[in-house]
């Protein structure tokens, strides 16, 4: 079995984005929006202000209090749409409950949607226009990319039908050629349907969901989840250590995706960066 190592890609990535941001005439800017106190999400936004740092890039991060009305997030997202040196905004999901996740991504502009969430960049994966691509799918791509392996004409099964993560990973698959199947809550007899992949992508979030039975002999298997067991230890969707017999590439958690999504973020703001530049 040969590990899908995230962490690495994603460390030369960085170099390259580094690189090339030292050359442009004005850095990128990355607004990231927190609201409210979830612990998971403060560790996110943290490491993407580390990220920026080590890029080059100008960030600014906003911490609005959970119980912040809609009105002023979009206020604060329309005012940083106008600002010529903030290229990308993030607004960290999910948010708490009174907010309407959508209307909020919507008011983010579309040249500025480094997440890729706005229905805009959306529409345009769909259609497969060019478009800001979602973090995670765009990064579990650039992995497979790294380790040669092509999905033209491989089964590919994705579980989870997020828009985040489920949605497009299927979107990008297709696109390369993978013959797709989408698999969710409802999905009778999941085992069965993931031994017919080549490709296995898990993103549900539910610890040793994916069992070596699940797993044809030979297949790639990539974890998107990030979960935690009983000791408080990051842990995935899969079974590892008996996955890992079976697998013949496989991401780790830590180490495999999550850095990826990261590099990717900064990828994505180096574009918004260039084409607000007229440089690209
Ligand atoms: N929450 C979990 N993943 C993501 C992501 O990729 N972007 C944003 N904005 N929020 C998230």
């Amino acid at each position: 079995m040969t590990l899908l190592d995230g962490k690495a890609l994603a460390t030369k990535l960085k170099e390259e984005i580094r690189r090339e941001a030292a050359g442009l005439p004005r850095r990128p800017g990355l607004a990231v929006v927190l609201v409210g106190e979830d612990p998971a999400s403060r560790v996110y936004v943290t490491s993407k202000r580390k990220d920026c740092e080590n890029c080059g890039f100008y960030s600014e991060e906003y911490d609005l209090l959970a119980q912040t009305p809609q009105s002023a997030l979009l206020e604060l997202v329309e005012g940083l749409n106008e600002r010529a040196d903030i290229d990308g905004i993030l607004v960290q999901l999910p948010l708490p409950g009174h907010m309407d996740e959508q209307a909020v991504i919507q008011a983010i502009s579309p040249e500025k949607d480094v997440d890729g969430f706005h229905p805009m960049n959306a529409g345009n994966l769909l259609i497969g226009r060019e478009s800001f691509l979602p973090c995670t799918p765009a990064g579990v791509m650039e992995l497979l990319d790294e380790y040669h392996i092509d999905p033209a004409g491989k089964r590919a099964v994705v579980v989870g039908r997020s828009n985040i993560v489920g949605k497009p990973m299927g979107l990008l698959l297709l696109r390369r050629d993978a013959t797709v199947t989408l698999c969710h809550s409802k999905t009778p007899d999941l085992p069965e349907m993931c031994r017919q992949a080549d490709i296995l992508i898990s993103a549900v979030g539910r610890r040793n969901l994916i069992t070596a039975d699940m797993v044809k002999e030979g297949a790639t298997v990539v974890d998107v989840a990030m979960n935690r067991d009983e000791s408080g230890k990051l842990c995935g969707d899969v079974d590892f250590p008996a996955v890992a017999e079976r697998a013949a590439f496989l991401t780790p958690v830590p180490g495999g995706v999550g850095p990826m999504t990261r590099a990717i973020l900064m990828k994505n703001t180096l574009l918004a960066a260039k084409k607000r530049q007229n440089l690209c």
